[in-house]
């Protein structure tokens, strides 16, 4: 953590401290209005109908039409609705708030987080184990979870392929001609799928622990037509042994949960070609208190919640930077694509460097 710390010489008085933690009851209240908005199909519902009213959307969806009323009029409060329609007693969804809770194709998507969020995994396992402070891991939590994961971890795939890993030197020239790519920690498949379908002249190997994600990844890859390109392995990454060398090793938001990253990332090195990169696409944690004051500190502090319970830590991403060294990288660099993703690469040294 650095030295850098949130200053309290300014202390602030009673009264302009309570509307800031107003605020964050705010929040949690706009939370769950979107995320019943979300389940119930309202925010779709609204999508599809701009200027519905309540009296109509209700009909539609088959719910009862004094909660949608008090629904809608939160959703309004919290800036998710604006009024349209004739006469305005309707609803449309706020500027791009379709694109952001709705489109899972965006790279801004942002719905599944909402939903994890609200998954018991989240905060209500934790309460439960704060005295116990018993761990868990992906076996111990349920298909829903797994399912909210994939959600709110592909719009990281979205950014990484091909735009991020356009930002490393030379690596779009390799993979346009072709070799193979291992995305470690691969879950339920999204990122396989996005890797075999932009690269063609690739061959995909995903590895993961744990054994439910690797079948929805076989079926995903099957239903979508790449599984003669795609091989699966279900196996911890502390023990992963390939029979052929990779052009390129992912790891999307997983880097952080190895049980031993060292190890982890000694057994990506092997597993490249000489000049092979190794890229790891991830939450950067904040390392100053400023950092953690700002609303991707804040959403990211919460993530640590479940992170704590499968005993582990979002990292800085200067970690990576260490890590790679460590392991005789070379080429180290990095790009930030939003606040709450960044990309780390390394390269193994190519042959006859010397390295
Ligand atoms: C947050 S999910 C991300 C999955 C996928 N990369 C995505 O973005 O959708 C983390 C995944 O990493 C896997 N995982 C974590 N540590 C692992 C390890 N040491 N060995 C193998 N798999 C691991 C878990 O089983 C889980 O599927």
């Amino acid at each position: 953590m650095s030295t850098q710390t949130v200053q309290m010489t300014d202390r602030p008085t009673l009264s302009e401290q309570a509307p800031v933690l107003l605020s964050r009851i705010a929040g949690y209240v706009a939370h769950r209005t979107v995320v019943i908005g979300l389940r119930a199909g309202l925010l779709r519902g609204i999508a599809d109908s701009p200027g519905v009213s309540a009296d109509e959307l209700s009909d539609r969806l088959g719910l009862d039409p004094f909660y949608v009323s008090v629904w809608c009029r939160s959703a309004f409060a919290a800036g998710i609705l604006a009024r349209g329609g004739e006469g305005g007693y309707g609803f449309e969804l706020e500027p791009h708030l379709d694109t952001l809770l709705l489109d899972i194709a965006s790279p801004a998507y942002l719905g599944d987080v909402f939903l994890v969020c609200d998954a018991p995994e989240m905060f209500g396992r934790f309460e439960e184990n704060l005295a116990s402070g018993r761990r868990m891991w992906w076996d111990d939590t349920t298909p829903d979870w797994i399912n909210g994961v994939a959600g709110a971890g592909t719009p990281f795939y979205t950014r990484l392929v091909p735009a991020g890993l356009a930002h490393v030197p030379g690596l779009a020239e390799r993979l346009a001609t072709g070799c193979r790519i291992v995305d470690t920690a691969c879950g339920s498949g999204v990122g396989l799928v996005r890797l075999a379908t932009t690269y063609p002249n690739c061959t995909v190997v995903g590895v993961d622990g744990d054994r439910h994600s690797v079948e929805v990844a076989r079926e995903r890859i099957r239903a979508a037509g790449v599984d003669d390109r795609v091989r699966l392995v279900c196996s911890p990454l502390e023990d992963m042994v390939l029979d052929e060398p990779a052009g390129l090793v992912v790891n999307n938001i997983s880097m952080h949960e190895c049980r031993d990253a060292d190890l982890v990332t000694r057994n990506v090195a092997a597993a490249l070609e000489p000049g092979g990169w190794f890229v790891i696409s991830d939450f950067p944690f904040p390392d100053s208190d400023t950092g953690l004051r700002t609303p991707p500190g804040q959403v990211m502090c919460g993530i640590q919640f479940f992170e704590a319970q499968i005993d582990d830590q979002l990292v800085p991403r200067s970690t990576y930077d260490e890590l790679l060294a460590r392991r005789g990288f070379t080429n180290v660099g990095s790009v930030q694509l939003t606040p709450m993703h960044a990309l780390t690469y390394g390269q193994v040294p190519p042959a006859g460097s010397g390295g």
